[in-house]
């Protein structure tokens, strides 16, 4: 029989109990998380939103309640009354191990079906099922205390920026398109059909706005929505601690993102080493193979195309070489160098060349095109010592400016240093990328397009070549990168209202097109804009890597899967046909 709640107060967390609590009278709440029947006694192990407290039911004193709690089963939600007293034999394994509750009276509150998997931190069922039941995925432990986490981190972002003098201001959902990159989602108007308003990417263009209704310094935990691929560290919605300043000084930008950051870290007591490094794009590329470097080892890339140029021809390799020394790498199996040169091909190197350096000299397939002598250089200016392999790749330019070796390189890079446990775990190395291009070349588009986004700032110097060569554009874009992650990108702005419309110019917009669009934004540059600049962190990304976890979907109460779809909640769904008819849209069938 169920009982109300009526007038039953709950004293404290089951979690908060401790040796202190002896001889207290409480009343419990919670879960029924496992249930240990002795016969003459019984043993509930009741959880709550702060941990795990043990109840014991005792037939001989308390019939009653022992006799109900015959019946409790997984997930019941009940209330207890009882007394605490400390356990003859306490469990460390449990904050709450030195005490249990004795059992006065039981109140069942409700009952619950078996669910479908184990409310533990270790369940074995698939990711598809716990997002199906997210509501019981989301009792486990330590989905539960990432939870907690995101609030705390969250929280501590809001204090620290008002310490600074940000204000929160929302910005609209239903909006404008801004250009970020990806695919708008958009939501018909009902009022005005065949019209639609889009989802922010970012709320990019009305931060900006504000610095010129004079906000000075705004910031705002807010959701973005962007559909493009997705992956782990992608979502179709996701959030941003998105800022901008006015009359900023890069520096002044970095400061107060470091000091966030040290703030978030602080809430795992980690304490960040400020400031950060300084990394220029190019030489994070030639060094690490990547734009967003992990620092935590080194194994650096060399170019090391000259050694390898008199045998392109035997070796039919096409591009530039890039080659890293693995340490200790020289015992691998051959098994061991298959799956390196498989991963290298998935990668998009055509093939790989290994030379493993011994006390006895070099031993590589590669003798016969490069010859010993070349080979004994190679390791000398690798400074290969005995145990290391060398292992090189090369990759053919096929984006124009690109030389994809060093990406290859840089990824046969991370997966060497995970293999060989290089990647120190405890380590936070945080870096700031500058000196980005402005401009990227699409293959799809056949065009150049904005690295990061149109109103990224650009070098004084260089805005005359912003038509004729917009390779050479150097933008006052920044990344901030933190172990192989990107977490956050930002940029000082165009404020001139006629570099901007330059800028949209030479991304191929015709004047029509740039007023179609983004009209309103360049009037409103014209009414007195200051120089302002600012960034954004993708949240998820950020408690993602303070909960030590690998997805983004770990940080999320409830996420998408990668095919953007809410298993719990169903959605997308299909609407009523009277829905469709009031926003005047008929849905057209897919061509069989
Ligand atoms: P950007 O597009 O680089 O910049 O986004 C900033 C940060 O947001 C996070 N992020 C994502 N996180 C989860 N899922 C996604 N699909 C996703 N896309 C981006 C990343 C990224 O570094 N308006 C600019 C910022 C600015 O210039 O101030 C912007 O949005 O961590």
């Amino acid at each position: 029989m169920l009982e109300s709640l009526g007038n039953l107060k709950r004293t404290q967390y089951c979690g908060s109990l401790r040796a202190s609590d002896a001889d207290k009278d409480v009343v419990l709440m919670g879960w029924v998380h496992r249930r240990r029947d002795l016969g003459q006694l019984i043993f509930i192990d009741l959880r709550d939103r702060a941990g795990i407290a043990q109840i014991v039911f005792n037939k001989e004193q308390q019939p009653e309640a022992h006799a109900k709690a015959e019946d409790l089963r997984a997930e019941f939600v009940i209330a207890v009354e009882g007394r605490v007293v400390r356990r003859q034999k306490s469990n460390p394994e449990i904050p709450t191990g030195e005490v249990e509750v004795i059992a006065t009276r039981l109140h069942v509150l409700n009952n619950s079906k078996t669910p479908p998997f184990q409310i533990e931190n270790e369940v074995n069922a698939s990711e598809e099922t716990r997002l199906r039941y997210r509501y019981l995925d989301l009792r486990r432990p330590k989905l539960h205390s990432n939870i907690e986490l995101r609030h705390r981190v969250i929280f501590e972002i809001r204090k620290v920026l008002d310490e600074l003098g940000f204000f929160e201001i929302e910005t609209p959902i239903l909006t404008r398109s801004t250009p970020e990159g990806a695919r708008d989602c958009l939501v018909p108007s009902r009022i005005h059909h065949g019209q639609f308003y889009a989802l922010p990417q970012s709320p990019q263009i009305f931060k900006q706005i504000l610095m010129i209704s004079n906000m000075d310094r705004y910031f705002q935990i807010c959701r973005c929505f962007r559909d493009e691929d997705f992956r782990a560290d992608r979502q179709l919605e996701f959030t941003q601690l998105d800022l901008e300043m006015s009359f900023p000084r890069q520096q002044d930008i970095f400061d107060v993102i470091e000091r966030v950051m040290e703030r978030c870290w602080a809430v795992i007591g980690v304490k960040v080493q400020r400031p950060f490094r300084h990394l220029a794009y190019k030489e994070a590329l030639k060094r690490y193979g990547s734009d967003k470097p992990d620092l935590r080892f080194g194994m650096e890339l060399h170019d090391v195309t000259q050694f390898f140029e008199p045998a392109r021809a035997t070796l039919h390799f096409e591009g530039n070489v890039q080659a890293v020394v693995a340490p200790g790498a020289a015992t691998w199996s051959r098994k061991q160098l298959d799956e390196l040169a498989e991963f290298a091909k998935s990668a998009g190197a055509r093939t790989i060349y290994t030379a493993k350096v011994t006390a006895e000299g070099i031993s590589s397939q590669l003798e016969k095109n490069l010859g010993v002598d070349t080979l004994k250089k190679l390791a000398e200016t690798l400074s290969a010592e005995p145990g290391d392999l060398i292992v090189a790749a090369a990759a053919k330019e096929q984006i124009p400016h690109t030389d994809t070796s060093l990406h290859v390189g840089g990824q046969i890079r991370l997966h060497l240093g995970d293999k060989l446990n290089l990647i120190d775990r405890s380590k936070w190395e945080f870096a700031w990328i500058t000196g980005f291009a402005l401009f990227e070349w699409s293959e799809t588009e056949k065009r150049w397009v904005s690295a990061q986004h149109p109103f990224t700032g650009i070098y004084e110097e260089d805005i005359d070549k912003l038509e004729a060569a917009p390779w050479e554009c150097r933008s006052k874009g920044y990344d901030l990168v933190l172990n192989g992650n990107e977490l956050g990108s930002g940029s000082i702005r165009i404020h001139r209202q006629d570099v901007q419309a330059r800028m949209f110019k030479a991304l191929g917009l015709t004047d029509e097109q740039a007023k179609h669009r983004f009209g309103f934004f360049l009037d409103a540059l014209t009414y007195g804009t200051p120089p302002h600049g600012g960034i954004a962190l993708g949240i998820d990304r950020v408690v993602m890597l303070i909960a030590g976890e690998k997805s983004i979907r770990d940080v999320i109460a409830f996420p998408k899967t990668t095919a953007a779809v809410d298993l719990m909640a169903e959605s997308p769904s299909e609407v009523d046909t009277s829905q469709l008819d009031e926003l005047g849209i008929a849905i057209r069938k897919e061509a069989e």
